[in-house]
């Protein structure tokens, strides 16, 4: 068996369109979710242009805790106060943050990161963690990029 998952650069529509059945075929009959961040966490930092870390919070007992990701090595807890991170587990509310420098309290884990998506992930109201995407280039995700993220969240939050 292959794991070969690698989606050819197309426009954004259909790059999100291969990357959600990809990432359906990775989890698909996995119920370890580790095992589904970790993959998730690399087939979207491979799939990705322009990313510089991709990876999971965990909401453990309301407390942000580092999952699985690519990238470098990042802070590891974070309240629902601090970051980009904890105002997406306040709020349940996608951030997309075209310049994180002018974020109040974000925290950076990597100094070559200049924008951020981070999507709440939601599952019969609780909130499981967030996915965190980050990017070098300033204002990097777009409103496709968001829509294509949302769903991404979508299928995550059903598998892990
Ligand atoms: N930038 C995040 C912190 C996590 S690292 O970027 C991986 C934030 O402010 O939420």
């Amino acid at each position: 068996m292959t794991y070969d998952f690698k989606i050819a650069a197309a426009d954004p529509v259909t790059m999100y369109r291969d990357l959600t059945s990809a990432l359906e075929g990775l989890m698909a009959g996995e119920p370890d979710p580790i095992a589904n961040m970790a993959n998730a966490s690399a087939l979207i930092f491979e799939t990705l242009p322009d990313v510089n870390w991709v990876g999971f919070y965990r909401n453990v007992n309301d407390e942000l805790v580092l999952g699985p990701f690519q990238g470098r090595p990042a802070c590891i807890r974070m309240t629902f106060d601090q970051g980009v991170c904890g105002a997406a587990a306040k709020s349940r509310k996608v951030q997309r943050v075209q310049d994180v420098h002018s974020f109040p309290g974000h925290i950076a884990c990597d100094t070559a990161s200049n924008s951020e998506i981070v999507i709440p992930l939601i599952r019969d109201g609780e909130l499981l963690g967030v996915l965190d995407i980050d990017s070098p280039k300033t204002a990097r995700f777009t409103q496709e990029d968001e829509a294509g993220c949302v769903r991404l969240g979508e299928i995550l939050s059903s598998a892990l």
